[in-house]
């Protein structure tokens, strides 16, 4: 039995650790995926990488905005509509810090950052929930106890410790940590899970362009190398996945070391 009966959602799907993590969904054996991003041209990408991968596979892609309350709701609505539940999340969708310090930061910097990677991560993780109180627990690969749900947000390395000219960014993904953290504590008596991961430097589209200039943070880790977006993905996976049954409000670091030097 794939450790994924059920089916998968995940936002910020058209580029990165989103896609890396839809695909590999596909890759497990799960066999329903809702992918949602604002990217239509990156969501045809991820579409057909899932179809190489597992072509019987059925995929809902959704334009959706996750700075908007009603796109959010009408994915969620939509992913119900087709698939009847939603049991493995990753909201990955999120932007890149401006690289400004606080006095340089204007009020719609500040607002389009945690507007996108806070709040836009909390109205997706509110909808999901919402539709996770009202389903069943599915079966699990060894007969454990299963969960209603299982949701993973992408937070970040900076969201644990600082750097420069970044408060808006830092702030919006220590955020993301701690609404984990609070959602996990409300939603463990109906046996939902909800966990992060908080990536170090991990090569994609949002990073590639400034790998040059990343090097002296990248050395920061001690294992001195960015990591790959499936790396973020497999961890993914496994916390969304019955194996992790007993982990809960977890900030899983995958960093090559960086927040431990
Ligand atoms: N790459 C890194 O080094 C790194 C490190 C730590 C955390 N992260 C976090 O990982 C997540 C994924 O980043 P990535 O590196 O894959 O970047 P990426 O730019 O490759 O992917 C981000 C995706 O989010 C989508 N997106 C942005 N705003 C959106 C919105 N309002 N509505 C819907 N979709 C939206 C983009 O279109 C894009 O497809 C982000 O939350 C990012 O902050 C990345």
């Amino acid at each position: 039995m794939s450790l994924y009966p059920g089916v998968a959602l995940v936002t910020g799907a058209a580029s990165g650790i989103g896609q890396a993590t839809a695909v590999s969904f596909a890759k497990e054996g799960c066999s329903k995926i809702v992918i949602a991003d604002r990217n239509d041209h990156g969501l045809e990408k991820t579409y057909s990488l899932i179809k190489d991968v597992a072509s019987g596979c059925e995929v809902l892609a959704g334009n959706t905005d996750v700075s908007k309350a009603e796109s959010v709701q009408s994915l969620v609505d939509k992913a119900v509509e087709r698939f009847g539940r939603i049991d493995y999340v990753c909201n990955a969708a999120g932007v890149l810090s401006n690289n400004e310090r606080s006095d340089a930061t204007t009020l719609d910097e500040f607002d389009r950052i945690n507007g996108i990677n806070y709040r836009g991560c909390w109205m997706c993780s509110r909808a999901e929930i919402k539709q996770m109180l009202k389903q069943a627990s599915l079966p699990t690969h060894d007969g454990r106890p299963g969960n209603r749900g299982s949701i993973v947000n992408i937070a970040s390395q900076l969201g644990i410790v600082g750097r420069p000219a970044a408060p808006a960014y830092c702030g919006s993904k220590a955020a993301v940590i701690s609404m984990t953290r609070c959602d996990a504590i409300d939603y463990s008596k109906d046996d939902i899970r909800v966990n992060c991961v908080c990536p170090g430097i991990i090569e994609t589209p949002m990073t590639t362009p400034n790998m040059d200039v990343l090097g002296s943070a990248i050395a920061i880790a001690p294992m001195n190398r960015p990591g790959t977006a499936q790396e973020v993905a497999d961890c993914v996976l496994f916390l969304c996945s019955s194996k992790a049954s007993f982990v809960q409000g977890s900030a899983l670091v995958v960093d090559g070391g960086y927040v431990i030097n």
